[in-house]
């Protein structure tokens, strides 16, 4: 089949023969496929969608153009989270270490802020010296070595997905299910892994704002990866308010440190709870959710997630006393509050506009080449469900001295809704999925 003929069958609604679609998508990643063919290829599967084994000859083509981290025989179990992104969210970084202290290994590949939705790896570059473009032997290396490492996708890793994401940014078609399913999968999976946990955020600051689609992009996910060999299951979790009290990357990072101390906001450390408790369960490491959570929280207790924190950024080349110096990480920082203009109960809060906010700060960007500014950024005081005086700080904007942050404070201001009468909030937890077939 000509690659001409490909694109016309999925025009056309025809299943695609694996072996043909398998050599495009191989022939793309090797730039043997122009741009042009594979956009259209992108917009019929908008259009058409992929059928399951379509699908997963397309994840696996993609999971192939790279390499794969090894796992030792007999070392632990494998096993990562994946978050669809948010604002505020910054689970993963307590998450991975904490995991890791309890015997299942974590080698987590992660992603950088785009638009509204922060990234891992910006995160965690807050760190002087904090190198998250390891190879895959450095990766294995610091896996054997620590059970845990949190890295960037490089050339080494799904580099076709690479090149297909910064297509279809600009042809219209990442909202598509499948194409968002095995992007994400073809990452993941060459970390070798036993077992995944999704986090797929559903509301107003979710890449999925309706319930629908969320739960069609999380069952889509869980079955595509249990048909390539990973024992998944997702929970739908509510983005309809940021996570947390920090947003930005050097706070959002201290945040989760405060996490690993015991402390920290409980919505950001019962997320962490719920996700690694299902990850303990996947990697045998627990019986049941409610063993898990308390081997989780013993591992928060006694330190042993800190310590491994700080070992993981000592591995990855930055300063592990830098968690405990604020101002380093933050530089010269000036305030400034939003306050709310009336009294009532703050039901609403437009998650969307708080990122767009953020990125207007200076602290997200809008391309993937922006530059950003890893100290500034926001705490939110108030989530909705909560009563407000007038006049009461609702955000705390932190920015540099001088900076101009009219616009990000009237954009915050307008991003909340109050009213006279309590309204009912979203619960954390919506939903937990796991494959129809195991
Ligand atoms: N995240 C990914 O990694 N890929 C997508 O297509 C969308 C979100």
């Amino acid at each position: 089949m000509t690659p001409y003929e490909l694109i016309r069958a999925k025009r056309d609604g025809s299943a695609l023969p694996p072996e043909a679609l398998r050599n495009f998508v191989a022939a793309y990643g090797r730039g043997e496929i122009p741009d042009y063919q594979m956009a259209a290829l992108c917009m019929a599967v908008w259009f058409r969608g992929l059928d399951p084994v379509e699908l997963r000859t397309w994840t696996e083509a993609m999971l192939r153009s790279g390499g794969m981290l090894r796992g030792a025989p007999g070392s632990p179990p494998r096993i990562d989270k994946h978050s669809t992104g948010g604002v505020g969210d910054k689970v993963s970084l307590c998450l991975a270490p904490l995991v890791a202290a309890c015997g299942v290994a974590v080698p987590m590949v992660a992603g950088r802020g785009l638009g509204h939705t922060g990234g891992t790896v910006d995160k965690l570059a807050a760190i002087p010296g904090f190198r998250t473009d390891l190879t895959l032997a450095e990766a294995d290396r610091i896996v054997a070595e620590l059970g845990v490492c949190i890295f960037g996708q490089t050339d080494e890793i799904a580099p076709a997905d690479r090149r297909l994401y910064a297509l279809r940014d600009v042809t219209a078609t990442v909202d598509s299910i499948p194409l968002i399913a095995a992007s994400i999968l073809s990452k993941k999976l060459a970390e070798n892994l036993e077992g995944l946990v999704l986090d797929v955020k559903v509301g107003s600051g979710a890449f999925m704002r309706r319930r629908e689609e969320a739960e069609q992009l999380a069952r889509t996910l869980v079955d595509l990866a249990w048909a390539l060999g990973c024992r998944t299951v997702a929970w739908l979790t509510s983005m309809d308010a940021p996570l947390g009290a920090a947003v930005g990357n050097a706070s959002e990072l201290l945040e989760a440190v405060d996490v690993l101390r015991g402390k920290g906001p409980p919505d950001v450390r019962a997320l962490t709870l719920r996700l690694g408790a299902e990850m303990l369960l996947l990697g045998r490491a627990a019986r049941t959710l409610d063993e898990a959570e308390r081997r989780l929280s013993r591992a928060i207790d006694d330190g042993s997630g800190l310590e491994r924190f700080r070992a993981l950024v000592a591995a990855q080349g930055g300063d592990p006393g830098v968690l405990d110096s604020p101002a380093r990480l933050l530089g010269k920082l000036e305030r400034t509050e939003v306050r709310a203009p009336r009294p009532g109960h703050l039901v609403a809060m437009d998650t969307l506009a708080v990122g767009l906010a953020e990125v207007r700060l200076g602290a997200g960007r809008t391309r993937s080449d922006d530059s950003i500014d890893r100290g500034v950024g926001f705490t939110v005081h108030l989530h909705p469900g909560e009563t407000v005086a007038q006049g009461e700080p609702i955000f705390t904007v932190q920015h540099r001295p001088g900076q101009d942050v009219r616009e990000v404070c009237q954009r915050l201001a307008a991003a909340v809704r109050i009213s006279d009468t309590a309204e009912p909030v979203p619960p954390l937890f919506i939903a937990r999925l796991e494959a129809l077939r195991p």
